[in-house]
């Protein structure tokens, strides 16, 4: 069933077609968009695979040099970029680094960031104030976790404008149906943001300040083994993981309130349900689809023989629709007594910033509740045409403000 899939039905209902494939097994072979591998759809097998060590990030290290894909001058940086990053790394190296970041990325420091979150979302939505038709990615939800992460790591206000199109174009890098082609024509984003971070960096050695940047290079100054290429490799996977992400869960969530009157009603009257609201939008409507991991031993998972040298397609969104863990899994359900989900994935590589990108959700749905009266969507929005990230290209509604 899975060769029959396109990008284009894939992108306008995973979950059909991620139910299938469970109801199939599990645990599936297949070619799915134009890669031969496991589509991993159960709730159970798909924490296994992301807790288990022989399913590995760095595949390359299961092959000989000669058999991998070679990668032209122009493309060889932005790999080297990405190999720097923890979340494609293995321990050690994932150890390391992600220690390293978690000595600057604390709880503390997120905690210290709620005022200036609140202060943010004001901002941006007294801007709208008088308007009755509004775009929420345009001007809010792509807004806030921008301005967020570019206060945390220490970015001047000014130079915010630039990311946008980095972070297009290391989503398009890593998503599952990049071409060659794709490579080519994001490489050389991808380098300037290196230059920028780079810049950056030295500027935050001479004068350091209460940042995250200023953060990593104190950790480097202590002897702690984070060299240059690490650390912008590191500002750059902190700016789009904590950017892509959090906008598509502020606009999944409100999209799926406008959608519902009835759970819309619910929260209005009740605002202790908002953080439900951004946990069930989590499960329904995740932000990140999939991720991937590479097959490092033979081994038996629900009756299948995976063997080593495969790929392994986790379906995170699979995952929280299995009947077997959650009731109904395909109703959006904001007062669910129990249920679980793996949006931010489990095991060594757990979302770093779920904290903060939780603290982000509530925050967004408590201003947009208390600012928007009435709101009604405008039209059927469309998804972005990524197979691995989940997200609205724009969202047009109507509404009076307060
Ligand atoms: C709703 C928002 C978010 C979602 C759904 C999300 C989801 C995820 C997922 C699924 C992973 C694991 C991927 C894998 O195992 O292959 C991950 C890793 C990561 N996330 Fe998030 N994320 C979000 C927000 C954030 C924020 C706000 C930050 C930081 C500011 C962040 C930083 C990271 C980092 C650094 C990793 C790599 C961790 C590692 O490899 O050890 N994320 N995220």
């Amino acid at each position: 069933m899975l060769n029959t899939i396109t990008p284009d039905l894939f992108i306008n209902n995973p979950y059909s077609i991620f139910n299938s494939a469970r109801e199939n097994s599990p645990v599936l072979f297949g070619n799915f968009l134009n890669s031969t591998g496991w589509l991993i759809t159960g709730y159970k097998e798909v924490e296994f695979a992301l807790k288990d060590p022989r399913f590995i990030k760095e595949g390359r290290k299961l092959f000989p040099p000669e058999s991998l894909a070679t990668f032209s001058d122009k493309v060889m940086p932005a790999i080297e970029l990405t190999r720097n990053m923890m979340l494609f790394r293995d321990a050690p190296d994932h150890t390391r680094l992600r220690n390293l970041v978690n000595k600057a990325f604390t709880p503390k420091m997120v905690e210290r960031m709620r005022p200036a979150i609140e202060d943010i979302a004001s901002y941006l939505l007294e801007n709208r104030h008088g308007y009755l038709q509004h775009e929420l990615v345009r001007d809010f939800s792509y807004l806030l976790p921008v301005f967020v992460i570019t206060d945390l790591l220490g970015v001047p206000k000014e130079d915010r404008e630039l990311f946008r199109k980095w972070s297009d174009a290391f989503i398009k890098f890593i998503d599952f149906n990049t071409t060659m082609d794709d490579l080519e024509a994001v490489s050389d984003d991808l380098g300037e943001a290196s230059h920028y971070f780079r810049e950056l960096i030295s500027k935050r050695r001479v004068a350091p300040q209460e940042d995250l940047i200023s953060g990593l290079i104190q950790a480097e100054a202590n002897g702690d083994n984070l060299n240059e290429s690490e650390m912008i490799a590191t500002c750059l996977l902190l700016l789009v993981a904590g950017h892509e992400t959090t906008v598509n869960l502020i606009t999944n969530a409100y999209y799926l309130l406008l959608t519902h009157p009835e759970q819309l009603k619910l929260v209005q009257e009740d605002r202790s349900l908002i953080p439900s609201v951004i946990e069930e939008t989590l499960r329904y409507e995740p932000p990140v689809l999939m991720t991937s991991r590479w097959i490092a031993e033979d081994m038996e998972v629900a009756g299948q023989q995976l063997k080593k040298g495969q790929i392994a397609f986790i379906s995170l969104a699979g995952a929280n629709r299995d009947p077997l863990f959650n009731e109904n899994p395909d109703t959006f359900d904001i007062q669910r007594k129990s249920f679980k989900h793996l949006s931010f994935a489990s095991g060594p590589h757990f979302c770093l910033g779920a904290p903060l990108a939780r603290l982000e959700g509530i925050i967004a749905l408590e201003k947009l509740l208390d600012f928007f009266t009435n709101p009604r969507l405008l039209e059927t929005p469309k998804w972005r045409k990524n197979i691995a990230f989940r997200g609205f290209e724009a969202l047009h509604f109507e509404a009076e403000t307060r």
